[in-house]
């Protein structure tokens, strides 16, 4: 068991998009052999301008289920990729996600540098301290000076950076990498697309076979930027890359299949094994003997036909076996998955066991929820699932009376599949959905008609932010949402939230409230 648990690898690859997340998984599966060519992992992101197009969404949809982890082994490892929408609409999934993995590699792109989404992406990592690699991509095209794109880093993301390789020029007079601790040149040759060696060992920066390899003036400028490396970064320590706390960075180019395979070794040498888990009890250790898990990930079948679910379990703790009775935590019961299958790219394959790091999918019927947990009679729940305050709220009017009660059935179990937040209010039995993006809302439209046979319209509302509230004493509360009423509404796990309607709205309420506290995100509990 331990050594099972000590070759288990679990992360994701997050950026922003466009930035080559799609494409470094890509090779890095080339790396471990699961797919044999370019071109064979199809990207996960929704195409705004394919939206119009709903087949194109389902299509879509398919593959994000197909490719949502990627399993292949590397260097005495097995390593499964989670995948993440690439979509901004669809962050709540990635940070959810988040939850499940032990590491992430961060893409940045070396023109544009730290983007909107890597900004935030990056703050739910940092709120678990969740190792990150930062592998910046595109050297083959002109980018920001390699210096300054290293303070933008450890500004922008609030984390230290350590490079670990170090790029000769960039765009037409890219050259190579120069790996730092090998000491040893890995020379750029375009349009590579086969994994092979071209690495000269360059065991002294100092000797003329570097002026050989890249040229006088390259090689001057890359013993000057060495040397500044040197004095500028504190060495590279496993344990601070380990503890969150700095970021090793590499550099390449996806596209071109270079840099990575430096990538994927240092992964696999330093990323860690899964880490132990918080609980509403306490923390779990993945070595226990006894099976933990959670599920923070819920998928629609594709068939509208069958209602049937795939959640995907992260594993915890001790062993996930097939047939064996689990406790479902929320519910109090006993549940048993016969065909429980693990995901090797692109296909489905029934499992007997799984391991803490692995993840499974479950058929499920409509009984799990995001943030649910599985275990072998302990009541723990994990915790850290983050639920963040949507930033378009519309109210969802049904326009087919005869067919209310698959409308909240269908609006329900999408919202458990987290494609929304769902919000109800007590005056007028009002529904209101929350999203990050316009896109969901298309999306939730379009399956309530095609999977629950229901219509209905979303009127825009003006919300800015929906803040889950508490207070100490439980008549403070009331008397707040009493006074408030028509800014209160319910989430799906009955906590009280209040909609506030702009950001100075918001401040005055919460200066003239000192006793409730007012939180915008919350957790799946
Ligand atoms: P994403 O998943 O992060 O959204 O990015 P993706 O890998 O899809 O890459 C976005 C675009 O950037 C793609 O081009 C891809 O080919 C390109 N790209 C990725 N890595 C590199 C690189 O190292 N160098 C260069 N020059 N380009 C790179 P596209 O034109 O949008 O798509 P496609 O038609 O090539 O698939």
């Amino acid at each position: 068991m331990h050594q099972e648990i000590e070759k288990r690898r679990t992360f994701a690859i997050i950026s922003h998009p466009d930035a080559g997340k799609t494409t470094l998984t890509e090779k890095l599966l080339l790396f471990g052999g699961r797919i044999r060519e370019a071109g064979a992992v199809k990207s996960n992101k929704i195409d705004r301008a394919a939206t119009s197009d709903f087949l194109e969404i389902e299509k879509q949809r398919g593959i994000s289920v197909a490719t949502s982890v990627m399993t292949f082994e590397y260097g005495g490892k097995l390593i499964n990729i989670l995948d993440t929408p690439g979509h901004k609409d669809f962050a709540e999934d990635t940070y959810r996600t988040l939850s499940a993995v032990d590491s992430v590699i961060l893409v940045i792109d070396s023109a544009k540098g730290v983007e909107e989404q890597t900004k935030r992406l990056m703050e739910v990592c940092r709120m678990r301290d969740t190792p990150v690699i930062v592998f910046v991509n595109k050297l083959d095209r002109d980018g920001r000076p390699t210096f300054e794109l290293m303070d933008e880093l450890e500004e922008m993301l609030d984390i230290r950076v350590r490079p670990l390789t170090w790029p000769i020029n960039m765009g037409q007079r890219f050259k190579g990498v120069y790996n730092l601790y090998e000491q040893n040149l890995y020379l750029f040759n375009p349009g590579k697309t086969v994994v092979e060696d071209e690495r000269r060992l360059i065991a002294d920066l100092a000797s003329d076979d570097l002026e050989q390899e890249i040229g006088e003036t390259d090689a001057g400028q890359l013993r000057d930027d060495v040397d500044l490396i040197e004095g500028v970064y504190e060495e590279f320590s496993v344990d601070e890359y380990r503890a969150g706390r700095t970021a090793p960075v590499f550099f390449g180019s996806a596209l071109n299949n270079f840099g990575v395979r430096e990538l994927l070794e240092t992964f696999v040498q330093i990323s860690p094994p899964p880490a132990p888990r918080p609980s509403t009890l306490r923390e779990v250790q993945p070595d226990e003997a006894t099976f933990s898990g959670f599920v923070f990930k819920i998928h629609a079948n594709l068939d509208p036909r069958h209602r049937d679910r795939i959640a995907f379990l992260r594993v915890c703790s001790g062993r996930f076996e097939r047939s064996k009775a689990f406790l479902h935590v929320r519910s109090n019961k006993q549940m048993r998955f016969s065909t429980p299958y693990s995901f090797m790219a692109q296909k489905k394959e029934i499992i007997d066991e799984a391991f803490p790091g692995d993840v499974v999918g479950l058929y499920d019927r409509g009984d799990l929820k995001i943030g649910d947990t599985l275990t072998e009679g302990e009541q723990l729940t994990f915790t850290g699932i983050p639920v963040f305050s949507p930033a378009i709220f519309k109210e969802l009017i049904n326009t087919d009376p005869m067919r209310d009660k698959q409308l909240r059935k269908g609006i329900k179990q999408l919202t458990e599949e987290g494609v929304a937040q769902l919000f109800t209010q007590r005056i007028g039995n009002r529904l209101i959905v929350g999203t990050v993006g316009d896109l969901q809302f298309e999306v939730i439209q379009h399956r309530l008609n095609a999977e629950y046979g229901a219509s209905c319209r979303l009127k825009p509302l003006s919300y800015y932010k929906a803040c889950w509230i508490t207070a100490d004493a439980k008549k403070d509360l009331d008397d707040f949402m009493q006074y408030r009423e028509p800014q209160i509404a319910w989430d799906k796990d009955d906590q009280p939230v209040y909609l506030a309607e702009s950001q100075w709205m918001l401040q005055s309420i919460i200066d003239d409230n000192p006793k409730i506290s007012f939180r915008f995100s919350s957790e799946v509990a």
